[in-house]
Formats: structure tokens, C-alpha cells, sequence
């Protein structure tokens, strides 16, 4: 999950009042109005969804594992040398200590009653150096042979992301990380070790996770590590960066499809996509043509950045008008290699967004976040609507909007929801947290959309709730929880089933 920093905590899932005409009715009816709950969260169930239709849930290796037995990463340096970045000056040094509970990590899988487990792989464990060169750290191979066979074990299918943001630092220090195009050659060369040491049981890779996130935060406000923006102290230019690291992060997964689908595909039987962030938006004001194009604009310039080049092999047409010459360009060949490099889709569903037009920016200080045009909010008219405190706000209607645009303007692509989940704040008393009935709607509420989208004809796969526990989360340290299990931080031991997992458990095992 990643949060828009620049938002309140009490804005971070929305709701919005959009009543959808145009979609047909289904049952459960995918409600456009508050309560977002289906019909009844004792009855539904996954029943309707396809036999063959996964359900499963997700973390990342940052979040979980501890920095325990690894080289240091982006994230390490960034949280140990400015604390203040994160609003509890937490690292994810212990987290839910993972590394050593894996075994525990599987049994909590084994009873949310899960067919997969999406998890990521550390580069850093792996690789100390970030390259094959630098030497291959045998110990992480086996800590992620044990754990993978622990799920066969106990038969939970396996998705891996092979990364999930954490640049090997030396990789930083050496030439910038995904500022350098030597990134492309590493990442490759990274995930061929995962392959050839993973890849007879490991199915499902998914070359990236939300990629806008990564050079929009990264590079653009400089929320994340390596913590870049113009004006800041790391140094930056939020004009150019990000396009250029989002630009190495497609050549890097593009290259990655090439090598798995020329070397490995055809004898390891598996499958090869990426994550990107699934944010939907609507109009603020629906009646307005500029708002409409907006949000039309968002979509393209946060999810079209990506989708465009994966699936036609080109940025779409409106980022080449309003960037310019600071858009990098693919080559024919490039462009040959990126388009159609997806077996599958991830999606990240958390939140829908009003749109609304703005002005050009100046153009003395051009930036990623400002080159859309788009003023960008979950309040309409100041007031935060629909707000219950003190569990969060969300959109599920547009889970389905989103779904069903994928569908008719990207070629339908088989498509899993690598994430969807609602956050608690961290300090709930524990006997709160448990009870977590938000979440149960949460999560029934988007199933229920999403299962109106599968019978509008969206080629929709699998479900992964985000996610298994409560972890470390970037950029917000444990101020906030999204698991279905609570974790003690101050001992990862000790976790509790919260009763969003009693309910998913009992959901899937119909
Ligand atoms: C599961 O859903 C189906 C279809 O809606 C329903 O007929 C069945 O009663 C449900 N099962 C339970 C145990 O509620
Ligand atoms: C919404 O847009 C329409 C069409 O441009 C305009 O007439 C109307 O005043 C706008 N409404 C608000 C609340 O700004
Ligand atoms: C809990 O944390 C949130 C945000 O971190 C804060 O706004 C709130 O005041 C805290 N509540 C208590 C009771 O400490
Ligand atoms: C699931 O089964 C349906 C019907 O047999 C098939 O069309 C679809 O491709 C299958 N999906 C996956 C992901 O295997
Ligand atoms: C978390 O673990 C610590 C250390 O064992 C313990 O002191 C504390 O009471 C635990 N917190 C809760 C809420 O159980």
C-alpha cells in the first residue's frame, strides 16, 4: 500500500457520493452509496466467484522480514539517517521479525483459508552487492527456499514480486539506482537468479510493484528513499527524474518478460506481469467538461503511464503533449519489448479521487505531479463526506469503474488484484483492533463490486488481501495497520487473529 502523504490521515479511503447510471444491477448489488457493505456479510460468500478463481493475500519483504542477515537497502539508509521522514521515526529493522517467523507467516495463511500468498523477495538478501558479480548470499536463497517450500507444504501457491522498492544501497551509491540505465542490466541479471534457483515452484512473478509510486514519491515529492525532489537536500529534479526512472523501471521489467519468456517460460510453466497502482477518478464536478477531461488526465498521467507502454508499447498521447522533450522515448525496438510484456496484470485498488482542472504550472519549475493539470482530492466543497471517524473511508463502486475501463480500453487483460485493504490507526486499544469490522466491510464491499465487474465480462483472476498482518508501513511507519492478523511490534511473536480474518477464512471456505 502506498499513502498519498500529502493528504490527511482521515482522507486516506474515500467516499464518494457518485451515483453510477449506467451499470446494470447485479447481487450482490454493488452499491454506490453508503453502507458500501453487500447484502449481508454472513451469507456472502465465494460462491459466484469462478472455481478457479484465486483468493490469497499479500505483503512485501521491507514490511515483514526485519533487516536481520541482509545488506543494507534504499529504505535502511534512508529510515536510520533521517528518522523524522516517518511520523513514529520507526524503521522496518524488526517489523514482524518474518526473517525468523515464517513458519508462524504460513500458519496465519493457512487459517485466512488462502490458495496464495503474494510476497516479495529482498534483492539485498539475495544479492548483497545488487549484482551477481558482488556474489550470491546462499543463507537469503535458502530463507526463501524455506519459506516457499513451507507454503507447497501446505499448499499456498507462491506470487512473488521480485521488487517491491528496495534498491540494494550500493547499487544507490554506486550510480543512483533507477536513475542509471545499469539498472536495467542488474534487474535482469537479478531476477534470472530467481528464476533459476525459484522458478520450478515459483509460478506467478510480478516484475514490479506500483511503479508510479516508486518514481513519483522517490523522485517527484521525495517522500520515499531515495528521497529526491527538486529542492531537496538529497537533490532531484522533479521535472525529469521521475520520467526517467519510471522509463528504466519498464525497460528493467520489459527486458525481464524477454529473458523468462525466452529462457524459462516454456520448461518452468509459469507466468510473468507486474503491479500498478489501480486509482480511479471521478469528475468533482460531473457536469463540467474540464473536470471530466481532468480525470480523464489523472487516469492517464497514474495509471496510463504505465498500462499505455505495457500494453500499445507507447506513453499515452496527452503525457507526450504536456511533457514534452522531458518524456524519455522508447526506441522501436524498446517499444517492441514493452508492449505486450504482461501474461497478467496486478491492480492495486485502495482509493477513487475527485478530479478537477487546474492551471498549467509554471513552466520555470516543472514537476511530475503538476504536469497533469489535475487538482487531485477526496473532499468535495472542503467537507470530507461520508467520513465515519474513527475507521477510514473508501469507494468500492470505484473498484468496479476502474475494472471495466481496464476492460474496455486495455484489451481485457487476466488481471489479479495484488492488493486491496483499509487501514486502522496503530494505536487502537488491542481489543479494538480485533474487532475490526471495517475491514469486514472493507473487503466485502469490494468483493461485492468486484464481483458485479467479473459479470460485466472484467478477466479478473484472483483477489489478494492487503494484507496477511499488520506491518511497516512506508512512509508511515506503525502509525497505521492494515492486516487481517494484529501484530505485537514490540514482540512479532505475538499476533491475533482480528475478526476480518475469521470473516475472509470463512468467505473463501464455502
Ligand atoms: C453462499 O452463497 C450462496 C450464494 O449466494 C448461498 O446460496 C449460500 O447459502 C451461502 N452459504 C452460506 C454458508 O451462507
Ligand atoms: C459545474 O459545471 C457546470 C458546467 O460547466 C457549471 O455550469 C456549474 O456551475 C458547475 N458547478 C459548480 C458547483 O461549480
Ligand atoms: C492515534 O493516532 C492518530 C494518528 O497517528 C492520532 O491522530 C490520534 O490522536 C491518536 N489517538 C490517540 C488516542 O492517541
Ligand atoms: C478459469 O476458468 C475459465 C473457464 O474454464 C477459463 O476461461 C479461464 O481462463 C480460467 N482462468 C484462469 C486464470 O485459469
Ligand atoms: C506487546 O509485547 C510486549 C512485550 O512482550 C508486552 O509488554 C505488551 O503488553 C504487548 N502488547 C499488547 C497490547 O499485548
Amino acid at each position: 500500500m502506498a499513502i498519498p502523504k500529502a493528504h490527511c490521515y482521515l482522507a486516506i479511503l474515500v467516499v464518494l457520493f457518485v451515483v453510477s447510471h449506467s451499470q446494470n444491477v447485479c447481487n450482490p448489488e454493488c452499491k454506490a452509496k453508503e453502507p458500501f457493505n453487500c447484502d449481508n456479510t454472513l451469507t456472502f460468500n465465494r460462491t459466484g466467484f469462478p472455481k478457479n478463481f484465486t483468493f490469497g493475500a499479500s505483503t512485501s519483504a521491507y514490511q515483514i522480514e526485519g533487516g536481520a542477515h541482509r545488506a543494507l537497502n534504499g529504505w535502511d539508509y534512508y529510515t536510520h539517517r533521517y528518522p523524522e521522514k516517518v511520523p513514529d521515526r520507526s524503521s522496518g529493522d524488526l517489523a514482524c521479525d518474518s526473517y525468523d517467523l515464517y513458519k508462524e507467516d504460513v500458519q496465519l495463511l493457512k487459517r485466512l483459508n488462502v490458495q496464495a500468498y503474494r510476497f516479495s523477495i529482498a534483492w539485498s538478501r539475495v544479492l548483497p552487492k545488487g549484482r551477481i558479480s558482488g556474489g550470491v548470499d546462499e543463507n537469503g536463497i535458502k530463507y526463501y527456499n524455506n519459506l516457499i517450500n513451507e507454503l507447497k507444504a501446505n499448499g499456498i501457491e507462491p506470487y512473488v514480486t521480485i521488487f517491491h522498492w528496495d534498491v540494494p544501497q550500493t547499487l544507490e551509491d554506486e550510480y543512483g539506482g533507477f536513475l542509471s540505465r545499469r539498472i536495467v542490466e542488474d534487474f535482469k541479471n537479478y531476477a534470472e537468479l530467481l528464476f533459476l534457483r525459484f522458478g520450478d515452484r515459483v509460478k506467478f512473478w510480478i516484475t514490479l510493484n506500483q511503479p508510479y509510486s516508486f518514481a513519483s514519491k522517490g523522485y517527484g515529492d521525495g517522500s520515499y528513499p531515495p528521497g529526491r525532489c527538486t529542492g531537496c537536500e538529497f537533490g532531484g529534479d522533479s521535472g525529469t527524474e521521475p520520467y526517467r526512472v519510471a522509463h528504466h523501471q519498464l525497460l528493467a521489467h520489459a527486458q525481464t518478460v524477454f529473458l523468462y519468456r525466452q529462457r524459462y517460460q516454456k520448461f518452468q510453466g509459469g507466468k510473468i506481469g507486474t503491479t500498478l497502482i489501480g486509482r480511479w477518478f471521478v469528475p468533482l464536478n460531473e457536469t463540467s467538461n474540464l473536470d471530466q477531461t481532468a480525470a480523464k488526465r489523472a487516469f492517464d498521467f497514474i495509471v496510463g503511464w504505465f498500462l499505455d507502454p505495457l500494453v500499445y508499447g507507447k506513453y499515452p498521447m496527452i503525457m507526450k503533449e504536456l511533457v514534452g522533450d522531458r518524456l524519455p522515448k522508447f526506441t522501436p525496438l524498446e517499444s517492441a519489448l514493452v508492449k505486450g510484456s504482461l501474461d497478467f496484470l496486478g491492480l492495486n485498488y485502495y482509493v477513487t479521487q475527485y478530479a478537477s482542472d487546474a492551471p498549467p504550472p509554471l513552466p520555470s519549475q516543472p514537476s511530475a505531479l503538476t504536469d497533469p493539470r489535475v487538482t487531485l482530492g477526496y473532499y468535495r466543497n472542503g467537507d470530507p463526506i461520508g467520513v465515519q471517524a474513527p475507521s477510514f473511508v473508501y469507494y468500492p463502486p470505484g473498484f468496479r469503474q476502474i475494472l471495466n475501463h481496464i476492460k474496455d480500453n486495455y484489451q481485457n487483460p487476466i488481471t489479479y488484484i495484488t492488493e486491496n485493504g483499509v487501514a486502522d490507526f496503530g494505536n487502537l486499544t488491542l481489543a479494538n483492533a480485533l474487532a475490526d469490522n471495517g475491514r469486514i466491510q472493507n473487503h466485502c464491499s469490494h468483493l461485492s463490486c468486484l464481483k458485479c465487474s467479473i459479470a460485466d465480462g472484467s478477466n479478473v483472476a484472483g483477489y489478494f488481501a492487503w494484507s496477511l498482518m499488520d506491518n511497516y508501513e512506508f512512509g508511515n511507519g506503525y502509525t497505521l495497520r492494515f492486516g487481517m492478523n494484529w501484530v505485537n511490534f514490540t514482540n512479532p511473536a505475538d499476533r491475533r487473529e482480528k475478526d476480518s480474518s475469521k470473516w475472509f477464512s470463512k468467505f473463501i471456505g464455502q
